[in-house]
């Protein structure tokens, strides 16, 4: 790991071409640094994608592309239930700068197709969804904002690049939220942006002036989780079928959502662009919010916290984590239901996990 804020240059000439950008290297690490590098070219390998720039957290990268990209008077067709600081973005952010949000119902793949076609800039997805796991068809929709000139940006945070990639399927920019199941440990923030050149070094021009830079003992943090990332991913998605799969039948869980089960309403999409269905899944209890306050407490494996993507079991109501931003109106609007629980499963072994989940549904 390279941890330095600046790097030395003797020779003036070559400082310059450098700074240039006739020669290769690192002037000052708000811009570039060769740890946060590694980590951006592990990324754009493993996304199939041109270039790479990363982020000081997931929603900087988010942020960072949507005003990189976007101006007043622009258009942005994207979908009701995205992560919940996205949806600020939509709701708040982006309208005071005079840029036309257009939501729509995540599970109609026919009216967002209207909404694009009734042209745009920027068309933004995320699949599978945070906290309900909806499936968007990419390629169908890149195919749509394609037709109208639109570039195509896609949150695959909840896939990551084991399981899904967004530009082989049409996309034109992939992000994720590093923090997440790329990092892997819960120890650290990160963002990351993979793709075309053109964009990918607007968005990094963006970065590199506003400042929201990974840190490289951060990026370093990335670079050791993610050595493990197949292995982990590999387990994630098969104890997450089979606990989604066990939840389906228990009498006091009125709904599971996960793209692996084949009462998914989005099924055959997910199975036909995933290779694997993620490590989250959500369900909703007989009995609502008093219920998550019952179960919640009783649950011995897993964390009770505002994450994801780690090696440990993680839960929580999106009220406390992924839509803690949002109002319990907005909730409702978007769809989700405060009686819900948010599972990521970790790496443990699935019986000791199926058998908490037991144990703590007797309280539901
Ligand atoms: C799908 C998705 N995108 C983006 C983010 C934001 O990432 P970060 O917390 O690293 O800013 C999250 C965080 O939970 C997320 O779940």
């Amino acid at each position: 790991m390279i941890y330095s804020a600046a790097y030395g240059y003797p020779d003036v000439d070559e400082w310059l071409a450098v700074a240039l950008g006739h020669k290769p290297g690192h002037i000052y690490s708000r811009n570039t640094n060769p740890t946060a590098q590694a980590f951006e070219e592990k990324v754009r390998i493993l996304e199939g994608g041109p270039a790479a720039t990363s982020f000081a957290t997931g929603m900087a990268a988010i942020s960072n592309t949507l005003f990189a990209l976007l101006r007043p008077g622009d258009r942005i067709v994207s979908v009701r239930d995205t992560y919940g600081g996205t949806s600020k973005l939509f709701l708040d952010f982006l309208p005071r700068i005079g840029v036309q949000v257009e939501l729509r119902d995540t599970a109609d793949h026919e009216l967002i197709e209207a909404a694009i076609a009734e042209g745009c800039r920027l068309v933004y997805l995320e699949t599978p969804t945070n906290p309900t796991l909806k499936v968007l068809d990419i390629a169908r929709l890149a195919a749509a904002g394609h037709d109208v000139g639109a570039i195509v940006v896609v949150d695959n945070t909840f896939a990551t690049p084991i399981n899904q990639n967004p530009l082989a399927l049409g996309a034109d920019l992939v992000i994720h939220s590093a923090t997440k199941f790329l990092g892997g440990h819960a120890d650290v923030l990160g963002g990351v942006l993979v793709g075309d050149v053109e964009n990918v070094a607007a968005v990094f021009h963006y970065r590199e002036i506003t400042g929201a830079t990974l840190d490289p003992m951060a990026a370093y943090l990335l670079i050791r989780g993610m050595k493990t990332l197949a292995l982990r991913i590999r387990q994630q998605n098969e104890s997450a079928l089979r606990i989604a799969r066990w939840l389906e039948g228990q009498p006091r869980v009125e709904v599971v959502h996960y793209p692996g089960l084949e009462s998914h309403p989005h099924h055959d999409v997910a199975a036909r662009q995933m290779r694997g269905f993620g490590g989250v899944l959500s369900f909703g209890l007989a009995g609502g919010l008093a219920a998550v306050k019952r179960v919640l407490p009783r649950l011995r494996l897993a964390h009770r916290a505002a994450n994801l993507g780690a090696v440990e079991t993680i839960a929580g109501p999106p009220a406390t984590t992924s839509h803690v931003e949002c109002t319990a109106e907005e909730r409702a609007a978007m769809g989700i239901p405060e009686g819900l629980i948010r599972y990521s499963v970790g790496i443990e072994d699935a019986d000791d996990l199926i058998a908490d989940l037991r144990q703590a549904l007797e309280a539901a």
